[in-house]
C-alpha cells in the first residue's frame, strides 16, 4: 500500500505562468535561486509500478509543464537578444533550455504505448479531437528558434545551439513514432482543424493545469525547482522505465542516431542544467545593468 505522502509526491499541481508575451508580475524581493540537485542519477530500469495511471498522467503533466517553463525561459532570452546576437552565456543557456526540453520529451513518453492510447491521447481527444503540442502558447515565440530562422543562427558560435535544436527534432520524432507508430497526430488526423486561436491555447493551458496571470521570476524558478525535486523523486523510486505488467516499455534505441542514448541518463542533468544557466545568464545581465 502506497503512504498519503509518498501518493502525493506524484500528483500534478497548478502551474502559474505569464500570458505569453507578458513580462513578469511584480517581485516580493525574492531572489531567482536554483535548488541544487539532490541526487544525479537513478535507475533506468525500476521496480513494478504500484499505479500506473496516476504515475503516467504526472508524468505527462509535469513533464510538458516543466518544458512550458523552460520555453518561458527560452523565449525570455530570445527577446533580451531581438536586437543583438546572443551572447556567450546566453548561447549556453538557450541550447542547455533545449536540451532540457528534450528531456522531458523522454520522460513525458515514457508511458506505455496501450496506456496512452486508452488514458492520456483519449483525455486529449476529449479536450478537442484535434488537440496538438502545435497550440502551445509559449511555443509559439520559440517556433523560429526552432525552424532556425534567426540569421544569428547561422554563426559557428552557435554549434551547440544547432546540435541541441537537432537532437529536439529527432527525440520528438522518436517519441512520436514511439507512441503512435500508425504516424498520425490527432491534429493531422482532423486536418480540417487546422490553425491556432486563443480559446484552443486556453484549452491547451486548461489541459495541462496551467493559469495565466500575474507571476514574479522567483515565483517561476520556484516552480521550477518543486516540479525537478518532484521528477528527481520519481525517477529515485520508480526509474526511467518502471515494470508496468511485467515488464519495461522502454524506447528502441535507433542505430542511426544516439538521441536516447544521450538523454535517458540524463534528465535530472540536463533539466536542473537549463534552469541553472537561465539563472546565471539573467542574473548576470542584472549585474550588468542592474
Ligand atoms: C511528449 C510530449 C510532446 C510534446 C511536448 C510535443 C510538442 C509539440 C509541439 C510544441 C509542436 C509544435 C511544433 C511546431 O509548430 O513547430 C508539436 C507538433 C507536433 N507533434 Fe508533438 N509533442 C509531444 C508528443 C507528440 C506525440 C506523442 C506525437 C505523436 C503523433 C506528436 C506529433 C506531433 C506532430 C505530428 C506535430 C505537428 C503538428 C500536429 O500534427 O499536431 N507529438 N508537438
Amino acid at each position: 500500500m502506497i503512504a498519503p505522502d509518498e501518493h502525493a509526491a506524484f500528483l500534478p499541481r497548478t502551474l502559474r505562468l505569464p500570458p505569453t508575451g507578458h513580462g513578469y508580475g511584480a517581485d516580493d524581493g525574492a531572489p531567482s535561486l536554483v535548488h541544487p540537485l539532490s541526487q544525479e542519477k537513478y535507475e533506468l530500469y525500476g521496480p513494478a509500478c504500484a499505479d500506473a495511471f496516476a504515475l503516467f498522467w504526472y508524468r505527462w503533466v509535469t513533464g510538458h509543464q516543466i518544458s512550458f517553463l523552460l520555453w518561458r525561459l527560452l523565449g525570455d532570452a530570445l527577446e533580451r537578444s531581438a536586437h543583438r546576437a546572443p551572447t556567450r552565456g546566453e548561447r549556453e543557456a538557450m541550447a542547455a533550455c533545449v536540451d532540457g526540453y528534450s528531456t522531458m520529451l523522454l520522460y513525458s513518453a515514457t508511458v506505455p504505448r496501450e496506456l496512452y492510447h486508452t488514458d492520456i491521447r483519449e483525455r486529449m481527444s476529449l479536450q478537442h479531437p484535434a488537440f496538438s503540442g502545435a497550440w502551445a502558447p509559449d511555443y509559439r515565440p520559440l517556433r523560429p528558434l526552432f525552424r532556425a530562422r534567426f540569421p544569428w543562427q547561422a554563426d559557428p558560435s552557435c554549434g551547440p545551439l544547432r546540435e541541441a535544436l537537432e537532437l529536439n527534432h529527432l527525440t520528438h520524432a522518436r517519441i512520436a513514432d514511439h507512441l503512435v507508430p500508425d504516424g498520425e497526430s490527432l491534429l493531422q488526423k482532423h486536418s480540417g482543424r487546422a490553425g491556432v486561436s486563443q480559446e484552443k491555447e486556453e484549452l491547451f493551458d486548461g489541459f495541462f493545469m496551467t493559469v495565466r496571470g500575474p507571476v514574479s521570476r522567483s515565483s517561476l524558478c520556484d516552480q521550477l525547482n518543486s516540479r525537478i525535486a518532484g521528477v528527481t523523486a520519481d525517477l529515485d523510486r520508480n526509474g526511467l522505465y518502471p515494470e508496468v505488467d511485467g515488464k519495461h516499455h522502454t524506447l528502441a534505441p535507433d542505430p542511426s542516431d544516439n538521441a536516447l542514448e544521450r538523454l535517458a541518463p540524463n534528465v535530472l542533468l540536463l533539466a536542473h542544467r537549463a534552469a541553472q544557466l537561465s539563472a546565471d545568464a539573467e542574473n548576470s545581465l542584472e549585474e550588468a545593468h542592474p
